[in-house]
């Protein structure tokens, strides 16, 4: 199987090794509107570098895997879409509902396959922390708590590309509340600070965020992120029942110090960052994409499951700017939306 990758930044860097390496595939061709990037990579990996996004579809690809900065991601959706060709394209869709509506509409009519990556779904803390309230074990659950603390700040020039701190880094706790949950969000309270680096200020960004979520069963959940956090990379969710209560993320390479004298050390080496922290939900989520093109699996987080996060995200957008709670209902490209 040959597959095109587009984008070979820090995520798409990650990918093409993983895809490089994956028994099932026989050959890459990556490419990169920085043709020395994708030239570069395709050397150090024995792949083939094209010199645009034409050759992809023109030498013949058996799958696209999309790695560009958000804002291309829904035009190159749609090409590939109208190849005929399965995609995997990281999150979101769009950075905005009317492109990214329009991306699952154009999948939806070729009948192609278009898989996310959320690869939260694919981390072994959340995919234990998921069956243990499909299984009851936590009882009535009534807390969620999801946070997501990068060590240090991307690029200032990713900045304003990438749709801002609810967009590109909660998502992915929108995403996770949802999947684990199996709840859908109703309503969310967001609040945001750029009080923080002025790279933030300059493009309308917050650097920190806080997000009260209300599930449609009642359970509240909140959502934290920050882009600075000096003790290392951070992702936990905690889920509180009447029974018991879980945390994902929690083990020796987690960032935070107790101050209690019988408590557990401080990690020794902690995660400094997302290649890091989720190196093998990447490879999972990829091996999985070679088994959906197969039609050996169904599609474990298709385009109608990041709209879902994205409104979430739009919503927050929405909340923060007009400081009141907002109804998901409010917000475009519900259960409803006609033409997707
Ligand atoms: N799932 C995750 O944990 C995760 C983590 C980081 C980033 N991401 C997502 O991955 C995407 C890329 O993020 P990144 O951090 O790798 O960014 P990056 O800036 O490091 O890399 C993006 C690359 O895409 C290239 N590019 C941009 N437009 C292009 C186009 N039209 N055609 C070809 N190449 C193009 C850029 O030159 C760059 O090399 C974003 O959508 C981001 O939201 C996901």
């Amino acid at each position: 199987m040959r597959i095109g990758v587009i984008g070979t930044g820090r995520i798409g860097t990650i990918h093409a090794n993983t895809l490089s390496r994956h028994r099932e595939v026989g050959s890459l061709i990556l490419t990169d509107t920085d043709p020395g990037r994708a030239a570069e990579l395709a050397l150090r990996l024995g792949e083939t570098a094209a010199p645009g996004v034409d050759e992809i579809f023109k030498w013949g690809v058996d799958a696209v895997v999309i790695t560009t900065n958000t804002s291309a991601h829904a035009e190159l959706i749609g090409r590939a879409a109208r190849s005929g060709l399965p995609v995997f394209c990281e999150k979101p869709i769009a950075l905005d509902l009317p492109g990214t509506l329009h991306a699952i509409g154009e999948v939806e009519t070729a009948g192609t396959v278009l898989q996310m990556g959320f690869q939260r779904r694919f981390d072994t803390g959340y995919v234990g922390a998921r069956e243990a309230v499909r299984a009851g074990r936590l009882g009535r659950l009534h807390t969620v708590r999801a946070l997501t603390c990068d060590q240090a700040p991307p690029p200032a020039e990713y900045l304003p590309v990438s749709g801002g701190l609810y967009r590109d880094t909660l998502i992915h706790d929108f995403d996770a509340v949802r999947w684990v949950t199996g709840r859908e969000v109703v309503e969310v309270y967001a609040a945001g600070t750029d009080a923080g680096g002025a790279m933030f200020r300059a493009v309308g960004d917050v650097d920190t965020a806080a997000v009260v979520l209300t599930l449609d069963d009642g359970t509240l959940a909140t959502a934290t992120a920050t882009r600075l956090n000096g003790a290392g990379y951070d992702v936990r969710m905690e889920l509180a029942g009447e029974r018991d209560t879980i945390v994902v993320g929690l083990d020796d390479r987690t960032p935070i110090a107790s101050t209690e004298p019988t408590g557990p050390p401080a990690a020794d080496k902690p995660w400094p960052g997302f290649l890091e922290r989720f190196g093998p939900a990447y490879e999972a989520e990829l091996a999985a994409f070679v088994e959906v093109i197969h039609g050996e699996r169904a599609n474990p987080c298709d385009g109608r499951e990041a709209l879902q996060a994205l409104r979430i995200a739009e919503a927050c957008e929405l909340s923060r700017a007009e400081h009141r709670p907002v109804r998901l209902a409010e917000i475009a490209g519900g259960r409803e939306a006609v033409g997707v």
